[in-house]
């Protein structure tokens, strides 16, 4: 039993998909969010400029007493998890083993063996997904797209108007060309432009949603490292930006359908 939050963090609004199927499955943990908002996006920078940004927004949590850090981003995630569990000893996932774990134990997922990536420039120039899925599933092939205006237009709400159906058109070509089996949504914002991969993709490709891979995961990872909060209280969510001057706090009071999110909101400083 732990009663201490679990920590989150993004550059900006993409992780709250993972929040907010973390929040779905344990509506009793308190969960700090913090939004990079002032660094965002982090797509198109370097891995240093990655890692020293990554660095401080885990040591931001470790301040606020954490239990757990999740980094609910594809590009920190693949770019600064193992410096970053290098340097702290607070418990450190990332969205990538999560969600190869879920597709190892699923029989219906491992048997598809064209799997399409779709990240931000960063993510795809490391490689990461392509080097964990092949070394963790036999025979499997990767295709990876890098989308990079897809995270940019979430941060605006632009997740279903005609320019996001002509970017979702555009980017799911070559899925088109040569046929995937199952397409794993590797940035957090991608989440938010489901609808319209389904639509463009069909309804015979598998859509892997990074977050709802987070929240199965924890099922058995809090327990098993007596990290769960028992207690039968709903948690406090507790949201910091680095910077305001953005559209958090619509497209995030969408997601979580919550009105008084902007409430919650604290600006900080992780300089
Ligand atoms: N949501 C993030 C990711 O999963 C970051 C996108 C960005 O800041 O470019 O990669």
């Amino acid at each position: 039993m732990d009663k201490r939050p679990i920590g989150i963090f993004d550059s900006g609004v993409g992780g709250m998909t993972v929040l907010s199927e973390i929040k779905k499955c344990f509506p009793n943990e308190d969960l700090i969010y913090l939004g990079d908002t002032k660094n965002f996006p982090y797509g198109d920078k370097s891995k240093d400029t990655v890692i020293k940004i990554a660095t401080k927004c885990a040591g931001f949590l470790i301040a606020k007493n954490v239990k757990l850090i999740i980094i609910a981003c594809g590009t920190a995630t693949s770019q600064a998890l193992n410096v970053l569990k290098n340097t702290y000893k607070v418990p450190i996932i990332g969205i990538i083993t999560p969600t190869i774990e879920s597709i190892k134990s699923d029989k219906n997922l491992l048997k598809e063996n064209r799997i399409g990536v779709i990240a931000t420039e960063g993510t795809i120039r490391s490689n990461k997904w392509d080097e964990e899925l092949k070394s963790e599933i036999k025979n499997v092939e990767v295709i990876s797209k890098a989308c990079p205006l897809l995270a940019p237009m979430a941060e605006q709400g632009w997740t279903s108007n005609g320019i996001a159906k002509e970017a979702i058109k555009e980017y799911m070509k070559p899925f088109k060309e040569e046929p995937i089996d199952a397409i794993i949504l590797g940035c957090t914002h991608y989440p938010l432009f489901a609808k319209l991969i389904r639509e463009e993709l069909g309804k015979n490709v598998k859509i892997i949603n990074t977050g709802e891979k987070i929240a199965e995961f924890l099922q058995e990872y809090l327990i098993n490292c007596e990290l769960i909060n028992d207690e039968k209280n709903v948690g406090k969510c507790t949201y910091y930006l680095t910077d305001t001057e953005c559209n958090f706090i619509q497209v995030a009071g969408n997601l979580l359908q919550d009105k008084t999110i902007q409430d919650k909101i604290i600006k900080i400083d992780i300089e």
